[in-house]
């Protein structure tokens, strides 16, 4: 018998590609990193920090949902993109991630699961493992662009689903929900009595306007319980400073009987520092700087990468709307992983689409924000390499 749980059981073996990778940097050989997705190391706009040294900081009176003018400076932030919400209807986290582990003890029994998308940011089988919760996969369909299909969620439910979790835009596939899915999820959950997970990290970040997206779910009238997450690590560029939030909505007395568990959660760790709050009207206040720049660079990026293809190329750009990343369709052989292991070899770091659970066809991930001169450079050898394939 072992000493540990079983959830905390994961494999920790490098796959030849983590191995790769480090090896290039123990020896120093140069990399143009395609992988990296940090928005702290890639030369964005950062924030004023002297608002975290406000006289309050060492104060301490917690106040588990978060401090209200924090709450209301992240309501006001949703208002700026015309979700009108109240305060009373906001918790705060360390991130995104702890909001997600706060959902799960809130609806699941250990041994219920939550339906996850495919292709889909890989970090959903730890979040829920460690809470004792299964996943069932839907697929985006890429016939949709990889958009939501609601019968491939309503076929992946089982008696024991209790969520659904939708991440809109899609990372990495940059795809938005749209009304109409919106309005069958809506039907779906209030039939089946489940709760909708809205990862809305990346809303802020859309290439082009489209009056049929859902920006959010916060503030919107909608017959099942729902929870909207974002946090100051994708909207301000900030993940070290570890302040997350949710919206809770949907029927007023569901609403108001999860925001009271939520609470009790909340209060048993208490762990989003006071410091942090107190900064967060200041740190929202110059999000718009760092969103303005991110956007920049990633459009530069993709038109730079739009134009290095050669139109007989064998491999394609996946059309996307938004996010911080570019997929690519790339010929079955030899593979993701070879074909990625190549490109270490021209010093060109990118991702195998198996980290985010692509299927039907071969695919890779480029991150759109290294600063415009390393992606362009990167071109070159990229489009060479890809030339092998197929
Ligand atoms: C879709 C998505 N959700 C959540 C997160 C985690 O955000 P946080 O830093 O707030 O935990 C990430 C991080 O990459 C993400 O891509």
């Amino acid at each position: 018998m072992s000493a540990f749980s079983a959830r905390t059981d994961f494999p920790r073996t490098w796959n030849a590609l983590a191995r790769a990778l480090a090896e290039r940097r123990a020896r120093g050989l140069p990399l143009l990193d395609l992988t990296e997705t940090n928005p702290t190391r890639v030369g964005l706009p950062a924030p004023e920090l002297a608002s975290l040294a406000h006289p309050g900081a060492l104060g301490y009176a917690p106040e588990p949902q978060g401090l209200l003018s924090a709450r209301e400076a992240v309501a006001a932030h949703l208002a700026t993109r015309g979700a009108h919400v109240s305060p009373a209807h906001l918790l705060l986290s360390a991130s995104t991630s702890e909001s997600y582990g706060w959902l799960f003890k809130l609806l699941c029994e250990p041994g219920d699961n939550v339906l996850i998308p495919a292709p889909s940011y890989p970090l959903f089988e730890y979040l829920t493992r460690l809470e004792g919760v299964e996943t069932r996969t839907y697929r985006l369909p890429r016939a949709h662009g990889f958009g939501l299909d609601v019968e491939e969620v309503a076929a992946a439910r089982d008696a024991r689903t209790r969520a659904v979790l939708v991440v809109n835009p899609g990372n990495p596939t940059g795809h938005f929900l749209r009304e109409g899915e919106l309005e069958a999820l809506g039907r779906l959950c209030a039939e089946a009595g489940l709760a909708l997970v809205s990862d809305e990290v990346f809303s802020d970040f859309a290439w082009d306007e489209d009056p049929g997206r859902v920006p959010t779910v916060a503030g919107r009238e909608l017959p099942m319980l729902t929870f909207s997450l974002s946090g100051l690590s994708k909207v301000a560029g900030l993940p070290g400073l570890k302040l997350g939030w949710m919206h809770v909505g949907g029927p007023d007395a569901l609403r108001d009987e999860a925001l009271a568990r939520l609470e009790l959660v909340a209060d048993t760790y208490l762990s989003v520092n006071t410091p942090v709050q107190l900064a967060l009207p200041g740190l929202l206040a110059h999000a718009p700087r760092f969103q303005v720049a991110l956007l920049e660079r990633v459009k530069e990026n993709r038109r730079l990468l739009l134009q290095a293809r050669p139109r007989d190329a064998r491999w394609d750009v996946v059309p996307a709307h938004g996010g911080w990343s570019a997929v690519l369709r790339i010929p079955l052989e030899p593979g993701e992983e070879a074909m990625c292991l190549a490109l270490l070899d021209e010093g060109v770091g990118v991702q195998p689409g198996y980290f985010y659970d692509f299927s039907g066809g071969a695919f890779l991930v480029l991150s759109l924000l290294p600063p415009p001169d390393v992606f362009a450079r990167a071109m070159e050898p990229l489009v060479r390499v890809l030339a092998t394939s197929g």
